[in-house]
């Protein structure tokens, strides 16, 4: 004659066995298991045992307990499965799926990280800013005066709240200069915007790396030599660098830089690529400013900025001809520079 206990056991398993679903299962896991179930109770009970009773009943109970257990569990994931596989049922698995386009870097990406890649071994840091901007870093630090043509509605996005799109990355040569004491080595690169008639080499959004150096001494002769050393990084030991005078409020002389190489598609032309010059007094002062201290003394520091126009970099290095093309997400553009 087995053991109550057993009985039991044999009595759950084949409730267990006979369940036609997970509700029926729980319903019989809770009779046997649950807090006051016939098997549960079992333990209350072995406290009346004999004490050489005890041990021998006590593992039956864990044997009857496991093994009721385990087939609850087993019983379970056969319901499961059921459900799994009726799902699936109803899916082709022999359908071709839905390919992803792998993408690639941007021209204009790829552009950005060999450029400052150059700098960063020249030891420029990177600094940032928004492109949301107000007027003060826009403009008045950097000794633009209010009837500056740039600050015209026709050549400037405003928000209603009199802030702007920034229309140079210029902006964050103050922002530098404002956290962070002489002496500096920066690069800011970014998207600027103007109104602008959008032609084949303009658009209202454009990218740019600005550059900021600023210590004891520096000279246009600093300022000539490492432009010069990161164009002919980009585009080769044989390009041709020119500098030509210009004007720009914040910088004192001022500069436009041009390359021309005979292995750029463009060869025998002068292209402008970038804007340059000495960091105009004015600006320093207006930095001084804004941090309520005379850091950045004019009579101390010196130092050269520069803008580079990085869609025109772009055009240039390949052999791209229309700006536009950069925006369109035409992948037929786009492959082209996988
Ligand atoms: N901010 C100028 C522009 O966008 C370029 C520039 C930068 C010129 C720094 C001088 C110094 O045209």
């Amino acid at each position: 004659m087995s053991h109550p206990l057993e009985q039991l056991r044999d009595e759950a398993l084949r409730e267990i066995e006979s369940a036609t679903d997970q509700q029926a299962l729980e319903t019989t896991r809770v009779k046997y298991l649950g807090r006051s179930g016939s098997i549960s109770s079992w333990g209350e009970q072995m406290k009346a045992l004999a004490k050489e009773e005890k041990p021998v009943i006590g593992k039956l109970l864990n044997e009857v307990r496991n093994a009721v257990t385990a087939a609850i569990e087993t019983r379970n994931a056969q319901f499961r499965l059921q459900k799994e596989s009726g799902a699936l049922a109803k899916i082709d698995i022999s359908l071709p799926g839905t390919p992803h386009d792998i993408g690639s870097l941007h021209p204009l990406h790829q552009m950005h990280e060999h450029a400052i890649q150059i700098f960063r071994r020249m030891g420029f840091a990177l600094a940032e800013g928004p492109d949301v901007e107000t007027e003060w870093y826009c403009f008045d630090a950097l000794n633009t005066p209010p009837d500056h043509p740039v600050r015209n509605e026709q050549d400037t996005f405003y928000l209603s709240d009199g802030r702007l799109l920034r229309t140079h990355t210029s902006t964050v040569q103050i922002r530098a200069m404002e956290s962070v004491s002489p002496p500096l080595r920066v690069i800011a690169p970014g998207a600027a915007y103007r109104r602008d008639e959008i032609d084949a080499t303009h658009s209202a959004q454009f990218h740019q790396i600005e550059g900021l150096y600023v210590d004891e001494n520096v000279s246009v002769a600093d300022l000539k030599g490492e432009l010069e050393f990161f164009l002919r990084e980009l585009f080769g030991s044989e390009t041709e660098v020119q500098f030509r005078p210009h004007y720009f409020p914040f910088t004192e002389p001022s500069l436009e830089v041009y390359v021309r190489s005979k292995a750029l598609k463009r060869g025998e032309q002068w292209i402008e690529v970038a804007g340059c010059g000495m960091v105009h007094p004015a600006v320093f002062e207006a930095v001084n400013k804004a941090r309520g201290d005379k850091a950045y003394d004019p009579e101390k520091w010196n130092g050269y900025a520069f803008g580079l126009g990085m869609d025109r970099l772009a055009m240039i290095l390949f052999g791209i001809p229309d700006i536009r093309l950069f925006a369109q997400n035409d992948l037929r553009f786009l492959r082209q520079f996988a």
